[in-house]
């Protein structure tokens, strides 16, 4: 018997690098569990260069936020792929990673808003989704920067009540939700 190994193809949008880390460590886990996996930063490759998706078994998209928005990448590929993704949903996993999520009692309102309802407009409906907290690189030199980092620093100090936030990193990803994110994905697989 020819044994074929399973291959998931892991997708992501990212603006300042947060949500590449979180899909290098799903990427790690799906490995360690045996599969094959195929990883792309969506701003780095045509989409055209993007195989057809069947030739997978299974599809993570995942992407940061930006005032409500994914990154333009990212919602290029829904818009363009949306009938081959929804063939294969009931095998897709999808996450973002944004602000709203780092307090643990908003991410099933940041799921709704920043995925339900985005992917409902297409008709997609994944069977995995999951809001991860985000981070905020406010030292010396980060891509946060200018008037986007007064910004960043009046909503860190109003929110999030942190007196003196400029300088420093603000990491609210929760890594232990992250690998459970991976590991129902590798359920999902299995099944
Ligand atoms: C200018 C700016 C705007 C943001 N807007 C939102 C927002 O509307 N909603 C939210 O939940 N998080 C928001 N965030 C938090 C980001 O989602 C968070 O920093 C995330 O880690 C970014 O992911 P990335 O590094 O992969 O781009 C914002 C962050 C910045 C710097």
């Amino acid at each position: 018997m020819i044994s074929v190994l399973t291959k998931v193809l892991i997708l992501y949008g990212t603006r300042y690098g947060t949500t590449k880390e979180i899909s290098g460590e799903i990427e790690k886990i799906i490995l360690e569990k045996g599969f094959k996996a195929e990883s792309y930063n969506l701003s780095d490759i045509d989409l055209k260069n993007i195989p057809r998706l069947d030739k997978y078994d299974g599809v993570i998209l995942g992407s940061g936020i930006k005032i409500n928005r994914w990154t333009k990448a990212a919602k290029k590929f829904l818009k363009k792929r949306k009938s081959e993704l929804i063939k294969i949903q009931n095998k897709m996993g999808v996450y973002v990673c944004c602000g709203e999520a780092a307090k643990k009692s908003n991410i099933n309102g940041a799921i709704e808003k920043y995925i339900t309802a985005k992917l409902e407009d297409i008709g997609l409906k994944p069977s995995l989704v999951d809001a991860f907290g985000g981070a905020y690189d406010l030292r010396e030199g980060s891509a946060i920067n200018g008037m986007t980092k007064k910004i960043v620093i009046g909503i860190m100090q109003k929110e999030e009540g942190i007196e003196n936030p400029d300088g420093k990193l603000h990491d609210f990803r929760d890594w232990e939700q992250i690998k459970s994110f991976a590991n129902k994905f590798v359920d999902l697989l299995n099944q």
